[in-house]
C-alpha cells in the first residue's frame, strides 16, 4: 500500500475534528491514526459535563484502534485551532503503543507556520513502561 502523504492525513484528523463534542471548552481536536498495515482510526475530543470524564482526540483514536486489535503504530496527527501539542496523559497513551520512533504531527487548522512534529521519544522522554514490557 503507497505511504498516505501527510496532506492527506491531516485532511482526515480536520475532518475528524468536525466531531468534536466540545460545548465547555469550545476547543475541537481532530486526530487520525495510522496503523502500520496502514489502517487509518479518526478519534475528535468528546467532553462531558462532568469535566473530568472530558476524552481527548488522540486518545479516542487510539482506543478505538487497540480495540479493533491494532498494536503497531506509524503515525499520528493531531489537529487544533491554534495550535495544541498534545497533552501529557495523550503521551503516556502513546506510549504505551507506539515506539521511540513512531512520530506524532500537531497541526494548526489555521496556520502551517506553526505545524510541529515529534518522535515519541521527544515528546515524552524516558516514559513510563511497566518492568519487563519494554
Ligand atoms: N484536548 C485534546 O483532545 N487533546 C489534547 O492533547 C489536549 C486537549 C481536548 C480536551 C478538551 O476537550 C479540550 O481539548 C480542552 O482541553
Amino acid at each position: 500500500m503507497p505511504e498516505l502523504d501527510i496532506q492527506s492525513l491531516y485532511e482526515i484528523a480536520c475532518d475528524a475534528r468536525k466531531q468534536s463534542h466540545s460545548p465547555y471548552s469550545k476547543f475541537a481536536v481532530g486526530a487520525a491514526l495510522e496503523t502500520t498495515c496502514g489502517k487509518i482510526y479518526q478519534g475528535c475530543n468528546v467532553e462531558n459535563s462532568a469535566y473530568g470524564l472530558c476524552i481527548c482526540a488522540e486518545q479516542v483514536a487510539i482506543t478505538k484502534a487497540v480495540s479493533e486489535g491494532h498494536r503497531g503504530f506509524k503515525r499520528i496527527m493531531v489537529v487544533a485551532s491554534p495550535f495544541a501539542s498534545p497533552c501529557g496523559g495523550c503521551r503516556q497513551v502513546m506510549g504505551e503503543f507506539f515506539q521511540d520512533e513512531t512520530m506524532i504531527y500537531a497541526f494548526s487548522a489555521d496556520d502551517v507556520s506553526v505545524n510541529q512534529a515529534w518522535t515519541m521519544a521527544e515528546l515524552l522522554p524516558e516514559r513510563f513502561r511497566f518492568p519487563d514490557t519494554n
